[in-house]
């Protein structure tokens, strides 16, 4: 294998100042976010979801970001997943991403909570034909299965069910949570690792905002 300690670059894009940050870490989230798609990243949209059990054991994962609202950040999935278990044990995660072009990282904290009924069939709907199809076909998702046939033999099998142009029912184990954040992070990488970090805590009706040593 290559040798990794050779490999490292150096963060000179930007920085990032008390004064550049948005009162409101949601609306700071939103413009990074913006940027990032303008800047044409390859799903900049993609965060990294970290949850725990009930004895403390963490488990991260890549799921996509649906929305970033007052009331958090919402993303869909099985209810049965593992990450769905670990939510209903420990109804609390963080989330990350991270946009290395443009030399960024956030992360978010925050209790989670299921999105509507409403909301998750709605967006349900809103998938492709082959994703509602998917929901169905993988389930449980997580679970053990003894080779990819099984899954493209139940996919066939709901193709006969519900040919495309019919409705497909949102399965009640498929939908959405929603972070609400009581903490971020906005880290802009900087020369000689003296990067900027700031962290921002709920205080009161506000947010409290601490410069971080890097
Ligand atoms: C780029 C990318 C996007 C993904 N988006 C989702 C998603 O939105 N929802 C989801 O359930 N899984 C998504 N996955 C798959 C998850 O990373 C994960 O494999 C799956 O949800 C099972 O996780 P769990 O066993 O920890 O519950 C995505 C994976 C990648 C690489």
């Amino acid at each position: 294998m290559t040798d990794l300690t050779g490999l490292r670059l150096s963060y000179t894009r930007a920085e990032l100042r008390r004064s550049d940050l948005n009162t409101d870490p949601l609306l700071q989230f939103r413009t990074w976010l913006d940027e990032a798609i303008a800047a044409d990243l390859r799903e900049p949209y993609a965060l990294s979801l970290a949850t725990a059990d009930a004895s403390g054991r963490p488990s991260v994962r890549t799921v996509l970001l649906r929305g970033a609202e007052e009331g958090g950040l919402t993303f869909y999935t099985n209810y049965d997943s593992r990450k769905g278990r670990d939510l209903a044990a420990n109804a609390q995660a963080e989330v990350l991403f991270h946009w290395a072009e443009l030399e960024r990282q956030v992360r978010a904290y925050g209790r989670v909570e299921r999105v509507s009924e409403d909301e998750s069939t709605a967006y349900f709907h809103a998938r492709p034909y082959q994703s509602q199809l998917a929901a169905h076909a993988s389930d449980p998702q997580s679970a053990p299965i003894p080779n990819r046939g099984v899954l493209e033999a139940r996919f066939a099998d709901l193709q006969a069910r519900y040919p495309q142009g019919t409705p497909v029912p949102r399965p009640e184990y498929w939908g959405g949570y929603r972070v609400a954040v009581s903490e971020w992070e906005f880290w802009q990488g900087r020369r000689n690792r003296m990067h900027d970090r700031f962290r921002y805590a709920r205080a009161g009706e506000g947010w409290r905002v601490d410069r971080l040593m890097p």
